[in-house]
């Protein structure tokens, strides 16, 4: 009898994320589940915050994953460091930049715009004219803007957040397990990233730290923080010492994210960032050899995000849809103001591997042929190889 149920198809998932997940990890997800509070899963979830906490290089107690995606983790560091008519210097140069600025106005916190051009960081220096100016409780940043493929230089601005008492709080989704992140080096207080990018896992929990000096605020904050289910003090309870139970924690999701953290820490963090760096460079060398062009200046470059130009005449949707339908690669498209001018090529976790690639490269190539646009595949190909030895 024909079954009416629904196909999940079997994807080579290259795009913003989710990413392709090891073997390993699927299998964690499929152990028994167990409660949220016997002793067997506190020790698992112990065992998390133990190996996220070099990925996020910091000491912090208080690191976990909190329920829910990357932005589970975002709404979790703005409604626990801020409240109510606090300044906060806001740093946007892509959408999720703005999404951290939709919360902080939500929370009622007093934001401070610093715009960027999209394909751009944020330039240190309009950091250092605002804070002479003013005094601001946080920072906001992303880390690897997702939505543009750049990558923040943080050491300036780490530094001045230092001078100036002001708090970081920085969106790692795109960086974390991907590329270094510095957390206690650079004083950042709260960090949140998600499990389905560079960590490598299904997604549904987001990796989380707080420093201790963001933790006494937000023990003396005047008004009660605004999200029960993401309030830092209550998710402490559940997570350390004391085991009070704040919500039922899905012990598939923790598993496969403990398996992940296994396989990074096998891997060694700089041998993954060292890989992350070769496949990137490879894809940019062979799409650029192709006669393609990349959206972000060399220096700004995301490892685990890349963003290519989309050649003028060529049909965005018709691309992917043919790219999904003949060879199933999801590659993403642009967000905002870059939708139909970009593609973006996520290389990271799992994914990041040199097979990807060269069949990205090729079936791009393809599917522009059939537009019109010709490409130099044999020259793409040769330059990746090339970049792949080196
Ligand atoms: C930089 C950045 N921040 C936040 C988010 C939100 O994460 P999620 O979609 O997992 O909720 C994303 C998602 O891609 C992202 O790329």
């Amino acid at each position: 009898m024909a079954s009416n149920r629904p196909e999940a198809p079997l994807r080579k998932l290259m795009g913003p994320g989710p990413l392709d997940i090891h073997p390993r990890v699927y299998q964690a997800l499929t152990s028994p589940v167990i409660g949220h509070l016997d002793p067997a899963y506190l020790k698992i979830l112990d065992k998390v915050g133990e190996l996220l906490r070099p990925v996020f290089g910091t000491q912090n107690r208080v690191t976990n994953a909190a329920p829910g995606t990357g932005t589970s983790g975002m709404e979790a560091c703005v409604a626990n460091l801020l409240e109510p008519g606090d300044k906060v210097l806001v740093c946007v140069h892509g959408y999720f930049g703005d999404r951290i600025r939709q919360m902080v106005e939500r929370q009622e916190a007093q934001a401070t715009l610093i715009e960027s051009e999209w394909g751009r960081p944020t330039d240190p220096q309009r950091i250092e004219e605002a804070l002479k100016k003013d005094a601001y409780k946080v920072i906001t940043l992303v880390h690897a803007e997702t939505s543009t493929g750049v990558l923040q230089p943080m050491d300036a601005i780490a530094r001045l957040a230092k001078a100036h008492g002001a708090m970081i709080l920085l969106d790692t989704v795109t960086s974390l397990g991907g590329i270094e992140v510095k957390a206690d080096e650079w004083g950042i207080d709260a960090a949140y990233s998600c499990s389905q990018k560079c960590i490598g896992c299904p997604p549904g929990l987001a990796p989380v730290t707080f420093s201790d000096r963001a933790i006494r605020a937000a023990g003396k904050r005047k008004h009660p923080i605004r999200s029960w289910y993401l309030d830092i003090g209550l998710l402490d309870k559940y997570w350390g010492s004391e085991r009070v139970y704040h919500h039922t924690s899905s012990s598939s999701l923790n598993y496969a994210l403990l398996e992940a953290l296994r396989l990074i820490e096998e891997e060694g963090l700089s041998n993954r960032y060292a890989r992350h760096l070769k496949n990137h460079r490879a894809l940019v060398a062979g799409v650029e050899a192709m006669g393609l062009k990349m959206l972000v200046a060399p220096e700004y470059r995301l490892p685990t995000l890349n963003t290519v130009r989309i050649p003028e005449g060529v049909d965005d949707v018709q691309v992917r849809s043919y790219l999904l339908e003949k060879f199933n690669l999801e590659i993403g498209g642009g967000l905002g103001t870059l939708k139909g001018k970009i593609w973006r090529v996520g290389l990271m976790g799992y994914s990041s591997s040199a097979e990807n690639v060269l069949f990205f490269m090729s079936a791009l190539s393809r599917a522009l042929a059939l537009q019109g646009c010709k490409t130099d595949l044999a020259a793409g190909s040769d330059a990746a190889m090339s970049a792949l030895d080196a």
